[in-house]
């Protein structure tokens, strides 16, 4: 059977630590990469993410700096902070709404749909943050895939300093920095990909 290629993309990515500094990125295709991190699934679709694409070079130099000086922060045309957002269920009828006016769902359903929303996380702060991380992690993985698929490189940070990156980016109390992520195009001198375990260590089929 033929080999679909974005199981190729899936091989090719790597997590890139040096950028070709001189190249950049339209608006256009920050939009075109955030609409794609946007297809990522969510637990009842509740799209608790929001992205900071840190594109100036004062805004990206701040940004390296609350990064232990990483400097991918700065080489790569863009640098997203990749945001997870708390209190989710405050959010979670006007997501679905869209659904609802195309005729898929009624206001009855809306409404349990919003009310079990309601009861897992208004009171649990902890699965709050789980699903914010959740949901951001898989927004981030489609993010790097299609770069990827556009032509560009990704490289993936936990390495930050997340008070001083909400303080410094304005980020509400509801949300909080999940991860880096570094776009941009490759250059010399990175690391070929790293071997992964083999399946039969990481797989159990019961
Ligand atoms: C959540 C997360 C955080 C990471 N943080 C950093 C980081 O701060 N700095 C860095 O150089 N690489 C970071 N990495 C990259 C990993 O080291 C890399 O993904 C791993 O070694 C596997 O390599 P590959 O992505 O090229 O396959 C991070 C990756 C992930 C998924």
């Amino acid at each position: 059977m033929k080999r679909h290629p974005a199981l190729d993309l899936i091989r090719q990515r790597i997590s890139v630590n040096r950028f070709d500094p001189t190249f950049e990125v339209d608006d256009a295709t920050i939009r075109d990469l955030i609409s794609y991190a946007s297809e990522a699934p969510s637990a009842y679709n509740l799209q608790n993410w929001r992205f900071i694409a840190v594109k100036s070079t004062v805004r990206k130099r701040a940004l390296m700096a609350h990064a232990y000086d990483q400097e991918k922060v700065v080489d790569a045309a863009v640098t997203f902070i990749v945001c997870g957002l708390l209190e989710p269920q405050r959010g979670v009828r006007a997501a679905m709404l869209p659904f609802r006016d195309d005729g898929h769902i009624d206001d009855d359903f809306l409404d349990e749909w919003a009310d079990e929303a309601t009861a897992t996380y208004r009171d649990n702060p902890a699965m709050q943050r789980d699903e914010a991380i959740r949901s951001a992690s898989l927004a981030a993985m489609n993010l790097m895939i299609a770069a990827q698929a556009m032509g560009l490189a990704s490289g993936p940070m936990i390495g930050f300093d997340p008070s001083a990156v909400s303080t410094d980016f304005d980020l509400a109390d509801t949300e909080f920095p999940v991860m880096l992520i570094a776009v941009g195009r490759i250059g010399p001198n990175n690391w070929p990909r790293k071997r992964r375990r083999p399946v039969d260590h990481v797989l159990t089929i019961v």
